[in-house]
């Protein structure tokens, strides 16, 4: 086994994802969404760090997730709160792509 690889986990296929477009999944209590930007994959927390709400709920335009609860939007590259009302910033996750895999380091 290659320890160095043992963070990356299988999450979906490659066409599983169009762009402009979200895929969630739970890894253990983890909820995580991966987002298709133009210029690649990218994944964060699925939960909005203000109150409970689903991001892959909520709205993907130009590089931001908006909450669909109270509208708090994120940077999904970079987890940062462009908008409140949330404060804390999201946990990002790497993304990579295996084949036809797409793989998150959890
Ligand atoms: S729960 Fe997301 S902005 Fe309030």
């Amino acid at each position: 086994m290659d320890l160095t690889d043992t963070a990356w986990i299988d999450v979906c296929s490659v066409d599983e994802i169009d762009e402009g477009g979200m895929y969630e999944f739970q890894h253990g209590e983890r909820r995580i969404v991966v987002y298709r930007l133009q210029d690649g994959l990218f994944a964060t927390d699925n939960v909005c760090t203000h109150e409970f709400a689903l991001l892959s709920e909520g709205w993907l335009e130009n590089g931001t997730i908006e909450c669909p609860l109270h509208g708090a939007l994120f940077d999904v590259k970079t987890g940062q709160v462009e908008r409140g009302p949330a404060d804390c910033a999201l946990k990002t996750y790497a993304v990579r792509t295996e084949g036809a895999r797409v793989q998150c380091s959890i």
